[in-house]
């Protein structure tokens, strides 16, 4: 079993998880598989089958943040999860956020970060990437996703689990938590937090992708979801800031494409309807065109101990 998957608990009774064959299992002989690619698969039967982004969706998305367009966020995150409890500076590289209380993990003083609806893990390797003792834990239902998060980073293990559910994790196990562009939990997310953990949450801009709304036809960023958000964090969590991330892009053709087939309309359209209508927007010359990228990212604090 990859270290960081050390965490993770049997979807069915909570159990510790153990190598078994061909995967892992529970004391009491439930057994989940490791997938060949390398992800852990703890969907049950049970679970309603909800699929994740496609292949197509994956590849563009991996293609994509490789060519560094959201560089400055991953950059920001990683940042921000350097901060410790109450906004101090970051301390000396080798100090963990664990506490002795926190050994019922399973995974030592190890700091455990965890992305949830984490995609290629693109965001969650560099978090772990910027501190030794860090371990990382990607969560996604797409196996095209998992595939590529299973090896992002050699200090991040990848999961099959339903967002939607309760999470196969031990209460308090978490140190860092990252949710961007993802479905949320709140409630499972602040059970997960252990105390003085870290929240970083990244939703859309007012004017996120704006020049391509019409032509996509995407919908615009609903004022009432911003509100609704605050709610889920206020009473959940000590200390909250939020900041905006805006850039604008330089994009020509195939980096249009790849950027409308990892969001949303890329379930419902595919590469080649997706050229033909952004042809309507791109000048004929091949210059491309300036795109906005407007994040909104949120931190917040689970109350310290
Ligand atoms: C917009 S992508 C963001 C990926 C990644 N966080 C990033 O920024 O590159 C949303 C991800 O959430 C996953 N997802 C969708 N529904 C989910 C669910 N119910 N449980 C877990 N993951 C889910 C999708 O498969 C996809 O990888
Ligand atoms: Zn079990």
């Amino acid at each position: 079993m990859h270290p960081a998957l050390r965490v993770l608990r049997c979807p069915v009774c909570a159990a510790p998880l153990a190598d078994g064959p061909g995967g892992v299992r529970c004391g009491a002989g439930h057994s989940f598989d490791v997938e060949r690619s390398g992800y852990l698969n703890l969907r049950t039967g049970r679970a309603r089958r909800v699929a994740g982004d496609t292949a197509e969706m994956i590849s563009a998305r991996e293609a994509f943040l490789g060519r560094g367009h959201y560089a400055p966020l991953t950059a920001r995150l990683s940042q921000l999860a350097l901060a410790r409890p109450g906004g101090e500076p970051p301390g000396d590289e080798t100090a963990s956020g664990a506490d002795a209380g926190a050994e019922h993990r399973g995974i030592g003083p190890a700091e455990l970060v965890l992305e949830i609806g984490a995609g290629t893990a693109h965001h969650l390797a560099a978090v772990v990437d910027a501190r030794p003792n860090r371990l990382g834990l990607a969560m996604d239902v797409s196996k095209s996703a998992l595939r590529r998060a299973a090896r992002a980073h050699p200090r991040v293990g990848a999961v099959a689990f339903d967002v939607a559910g309760g999470w196969p994790l031990p209460d308090a196990s978490v140190d860092i938590l990252l949710d961007v562009f993802a479905p949320r939990n709140l409630p499972e997310m602040h059970r997960l937090l252990r105390p003085g953990g870290t929240l970083l949450l990244v939703t859309p801009g007012e004017d996120h992708l704006a020049e391509l709304r019409e032509v996509l036809g995407l919908v615009g960023i609903h004022p009432g979801k911003r509100a609704r958000l605050e709610a889920e964090l206020a009473g959940r969590f000590t200390r909250r800031t939020s900041e905006a991330l805006t850039r604008t892009l330089h994009l020509g053709a195939d980096e249009l494409v790849e950027l409308a087939l990892m969001g949303p309309i890329g379930h419902h359209a595919d590469a080649a309807e997706l050229r033909h209508r952004l042809g309507a927007v791109l000048p004929p010359d091949g210059s491309g065109m300036d795109v906005t990228a407007s994040f909104v990212i949120d931190r917040a604090e689970m109350a310290a101990g």
